[in-house]
């Protein structure tokens, strides 16, 4: 099957050794089933809404994840990744409860009314799994709905400890915004055109994730967790000024909101996205 760049720079964005990694918002579980293959944590949730993609998926999961294929028991270690489960559930993402910090207790999220959950294979995990991060992944829809979801999976996990990556289609500025005042922290940040098309993408962290304690962080790397930093609306780390493709981005998001100048606000957007450009 034909992975598109923009799955494959998401997939390098995820890096390793997560408890319970998220794809939200799955579709097919194309990005889903590149984690699942290549171990990026102890277990692959694919959500989505539509009962008969989920069907479809759970019937290829088990055709080509099959548990039969695992060993019983594989202590994961931090270095070396063991097999990964999988699970699939149809639901609304607004609803998504989260694992608790033991890789097992999952049951909330099987008993949401309406929630079809198909299981995968299991395996041991090791007792590194209770300081390894859960990351959840929504990339495909737009800015609005996504913060939509997003405000509900804070609502349904209080206390909520947790990396996020995110690739909205649209309305990126006023998605940041509002990602800024929710508190998250910015971890790394892309750009990446496809097919005419650009996104951005957002990896993030949430909570106490973010208290620059010196947590174990998903790849390995303590300075990552200590080094997120505020998210700005018109982006930052992404920028690189060397790729004309970057210029053609800011050309066409400043023309974008220059057509809006009539509405409240679009100006000050204006202002921000022109202060990003660098000196002649
Ligand atoms: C265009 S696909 C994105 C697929 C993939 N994430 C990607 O980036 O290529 C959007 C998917 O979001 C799902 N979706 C939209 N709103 C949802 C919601 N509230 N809860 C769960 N899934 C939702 C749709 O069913 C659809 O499969």
């Amino acid at each position: 099957m034909k992975i598109s760049q923009r799955l494959k720079l998401l997939d390098q964005m995820v890096g390793q050794g997560y408890s319970h990694i998220w794809d939200c918002c799955c579709d097919h579980g194309l990005l889903g089933m590149l984690l699942l293959a290549r171990h990026a944590a102890d277990t692959v949730h694919f959500v989505d809404r539509v009962p008969s993609l989920m069907d479809e998926l759970a019937t290829r999961l088990t055709r080509f994840f099959p548990q039969s294929l695992l060993p019983d028991t594989a202590p994961l270690t931090d270095t070396e990744p063991g097999p990964s489960r999988w699970r699939v559930h149809c639901l609304d993402v607004a609803q998504l409860r989260l694992a608790e910090r033991d890789a097992d207790t999952l049951a909330d999220t099987e008993t949401l009314a309406g929630t079809a959950t198909l299981a995968g294979t299991a395996t041991a995990t090791g007792d590194t799994t209770e300081r390894k991060p859960q990351l959840i992944i929504i990339a495909g829809v737009g800015g609005d709905l996504m913060l939509e979801l997003v405000q509900g999976i804070l609502a349904a996990n209080p206390g909520l400890e947790c990396e996020f990556i995110l690739s909205p289609v649209h309305h990126n500025y006023k998605l940041r915004l509002a990602l800024q005042r929710l508190g998250f922290g910015l971890l790394d940040e892309k750009l990446i055109e496809e097919n005419r098309r650009f996104y951005e993408i957002l990896h993030l962290n949430y909570g106490a994730a973010d208290s620059g304690s010196d947590d174990y962080a998903a790849d390995g790397s303590e300075a990552r967790r200590a080094s997120s930093r505020p998210i700005a609306p018109v982006g930052s780390l992404m920028w690189d000024w060397d790729d004309p493709l970057h210029h053609i981005y800011l050309k066409r998001t400043l023309s974008h909101y220059g057509r809006m100048k009539s509405q409240p606000g679009a100006e000050a957007v204006v202002r921000a996205y022109q202060a990003l450009l660098p000196a002649e």
